[in-house]
């Protein structure tokens, strides 16, 4: 699935789980169902492989076969199942430590976080993606009889538009503190989306709220990593033939984590690297480097 440069991305683009930023959360997927075969996983997931499985897409299905076991993985897999096991057991721990009444998973792609890790009772979780996405997600979860470990709702919506419509529809009650969730899903927005996206969450975030995200790249570094990709030096399948980079967009916009710290929000960031080191993991120094401005934060609201 060739993607041209410089942007394969529209306005109101959508997709399904094979398609475009779709095809996104599969890739994520295949990283999980991958760092679950470790003998000693960041992360275990035990939905991962199904997902990849009935999506049938010729590259993830190579990527998991080609890639055996743990002992015959080469640097390259090792460090594409770490970089998404990292960052999966990072909001896991975000989640066992916010323990607040609700969640809401933004862009949830294929997230079992409703299925796999124990919540609290009566918390509510609200997932919120494209349709298709929700769609696949929800056929394959209804196959295997799997049932989620909280009240889980669905809220098929774009989050460019006016979704916090279609999550209070859902049930969602702004007077609770929530858990919010935006993993691997800023860089998927043009500015303007993810700067009105902290707008709405800030406005519907009682205190006592909590926020976890993957923050974007400053303007520049999508340039960057393209031209490392094209040398070879990105992380993942060396001979992909899907762009990613040409889905991502890097024009101006705030600092999610200054925007929340001025608004009341105490700000807590980790970068790739270090994130990786306290969870004895290599994150080698060209990764480092090239992913420098990049990393995760929690945020609490006082
Ligand atoms: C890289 S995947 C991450 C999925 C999931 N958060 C995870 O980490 O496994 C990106 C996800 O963002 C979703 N997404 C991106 N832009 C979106 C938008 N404008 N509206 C709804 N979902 C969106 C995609 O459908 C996809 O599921």
């Amino acid at each position: 699935m060739a993607i041209n440069h410089p942007s394969a991305r529209s306005e109101n683009d959508s997709w399904d789980i094979v398609s475009s930023v779709g095809y996104t959360a599969l890739g994520v997927a295949s990283a999980r169902a991958l760092q679950s075969r470790r003998a000693q996983p960041l992360a275990l997931d035990p939905f991962a492989e199904a997902f990849v499985k009935a999506a049938g897409h010729p590259e993830t299905d190579a990527q998991l076969a080609n890639a055996g076991d743990e002992a015959d993985w080469d640097e390259r897999t090792a460090l594409w199942a770490d970089f998404f096991g990292s960052r999966t057991r990072y909001f896991d721990e975000y989640f066992a430590a916010s323990a607040t009444p609700q969640v809401v998973i933004l862009a949830s792609g294929l997230d079992a976080r409703a299925y796999r890790i124990p919540w609290a009772k009566g918390v509510v979780l609200f997932e919120v993606d494209q349709p298709e996405v929700l769609r696949f997600k929800g056929e394959v979860i209804g196959k295997l009889g799997a049932q989620p470990l909280v009240e889980r709702h669905e809220v098929a919506a774009d989050l460019r538009d006016d979704w916090p419509v279609a999550l209070k529809a859902a049930g969602f009650d702004p007077a609770k503190p929530t858990a919010w969730l935006a993993e691997g899903l800023l860089i998927y927005l043009p500015g303007a989306a993810q700067d009105a996206l902290f707008e709405q969450i800030n406005a519907l975030s009682a205190p006592g709220s909590h926020i976890g995200a993957e923050n974007g790249f400053r303007p520049g570094d999508v340039g960057r990593i393209r031209e490392a990709a094209a040398k070879g030096l990105s992380l993942g399948a060396e001979d992909s033939a899907f762009d990613v980079t040409s889905l991502w967009y890097d024009d101006p916009r705030e600092l999610p984590e200054r925007w929340l710290a001025e608004r009341g929000w105490d700000v807590a960031p980790v970068n790739r690297a270090e994130l990786a080191a306290s969870q004895g993991r290599p994150f080698p120094d060209r990764f480092a480097e090239l992913w420098r401005s990049s990393g995760y934060f929690t945020a609490e609201r006082r």
